[in-house]
């Protein structure tokens, strides 16, 4: 059994790097990844998807941080990406351009157009009005433009409604009823060429069983398209398996994988799919300092100097993710709630928490590295938080801590005429 945590003279370890020495030298809130354990998840994904058959596209908006696309790139990570922001850091880190997916409900004509100029792999195409749209901008450019298309299968994920993405009412992907003539109107179409069928159920999900009910409903379909001689060569499951603690990530990703591809052996369509937090989201964490305790009411108060600009989840929605003491203390441990110095009161990291906290005291947020920097905001004018990356027990800052000047940069004081 490995563990990224380990406790060595009472001081907490993350991927070998005594987290109190991370805080001296680059400051407190600061985001940590390991570099190991990224390439870990997705070698665990790699070896337990069958040799030939599956291409793994990671989802950029889970972390987008260029060296991150950077160590994905080089081991040969495909990359699913929502927005020409994300295409253009793809690229930016060395990613082929061949194994770029274009997903996202609502792709602007100048996404598909620098999509187009990049030759990705393919758009998910979620509308008969964005196909039309592709269709007309390749047209125009004298080329073809290869798709997918995105269907909803009105799957139940079992996941908080604003991770739920393949119900029947979400906003994501066609309707099932439409999906048949949609293909027939792409497969009509003269500078499209159809390559796929995709979907995503929906985020931080355990249970194999709904990717494994969307699949069949993916692969039913398919078959009948055959019937109109419309031949599919991959089919798109999306994202979605939750993170987990290391091990019992690995486990997970190899029962998902091997679950997957037996459910669909024999079939000549390559399996695409599209992980994003169970890649990164342990991989990760975030380090923050008590600035005071305090009591009001019946509540304890552990306020940090991380908020929820920095770390948007639990005010977004109630994620829950362990936060651990970074060094001994001599402090009882009481029920304090983490908050961020932020002026909401939904600005908290995690609730009723068990911990001996005293002010000053390092607390460390676990399972970070996903949809953490990258949901941070600059709101009550914070300078968002520096990002470091071990690489085999070294420290590289992959992103500076934000400055007075940053925050302002794009912003211009008036002219007055006195
Ligand atoms: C289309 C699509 N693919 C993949 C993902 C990645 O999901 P996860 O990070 O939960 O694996 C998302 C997340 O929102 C998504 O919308």
């Amino acid at each position: 059994m490995s563990n990224i945590f380990e406790i060595k003279d009472k001081e907490l370890f993350f991927d070998g790097v005594q987290l109190s020495t991370v805080a001296k030298k680059f400051g407190t809130p600061c985001y940590i990844y390991s570099k190991n354990l990224i390439e870990k998840n997705f070698n665990g994904y790699r070896e337990h998807l069958s040799s030939e058959n599956h291409f793994i596209c990671y989802a950029v908006k889970a972390n987008p941080n260029v060296a991150i696309l950077q160590i994905l790139a080089k081991i040969g990570s495909g990359f699913d990406v929502t927005s020409q922001g994300e295409l253009n850091r793809v690229l930016y880190a060395g990613g082929d351009p061949k194994k770029i997916i274009f997903s996202g409900v609502g792709k602007s004509e100048s996404d598909i157009k620098k999509g187009l100029d990049a030759k990705i792999k393919c758009f998910n195409v979620e509308s008969k009005y964005e196909l039309l749209l592709i269709n007309r901008i390749a047209k125009t450019n004298d080329i073809k433009a290869s798709i997918s298309i995105r269907v909803n299968p009105n799957v139940d994920a079992n996941t908080h409604p604003y991770i739920a993405t393949g119900l029947k009412n979400d906003k994501f992907g066609v309707d099932m009823r439409e999906a048949h003539g949609i293909f027939k109107l792409a497969s009509e179409l003269s500078n499209i060429e159809i390559m796929g069928i995709a979907c995503h159920i929906g985020s931080q999900i355990y249970d194999i069983a709904p990717f494994r009910e969307s699949l069949q409903i993916l692969m039913h379909f398919v078959d009948k398209l055959k019937l109109d001689n419309i031949h599919l060569s991959h089919i798109d499951i999306g994202g979605g398996l939750g993170t987990l603690k290391e091990d019992t990530n690995q486990t997970n990703i190899k029962e998902f994988s091997k679950t997957i591809m037996n459910d669909c052996s024999g079939r000549t369509e390559k399996i695409i799919i599209e992980p994003g937090r169970s890649i990164v989201g342990n991989a990760g964490v975030l380090l923050m300092k008590t600035e005071y305790v305090k009591t009001n009411g019946e509540k304890n108060f552990a306020i940090v100097d991380a908020g929820m600009n920095d770390y948007l989840r639990p005010a977004l929605y109630q994620a829950e993710m362990e936060i651990k003491s970074v060094s001994p203390n001599s402090a009882q441990a009481k029920i304090y709630d983490i908050v961020g110095p932020v002026c909401e009161s939904g600005d908290f990291l995690g609730k009723d928490r068990q911990l001996p906290i005293e002010t000053g005291d390092l607390l460390c947020l676990c399972d970070a590295g996903a949809y953490g920097f990258t949901m941070s905001s600059n709101y009550n004018s914070r300078c968002r938080p520096t990002e470091i990356l071990i690489v085999d027990e070294s420290l590289h800052v992959i992103r500076e801590r934000e400055t007075f000047e940053d925050l302002i940069k794009n912003e211009k004081l008036i002219e007055y005429i006195n």
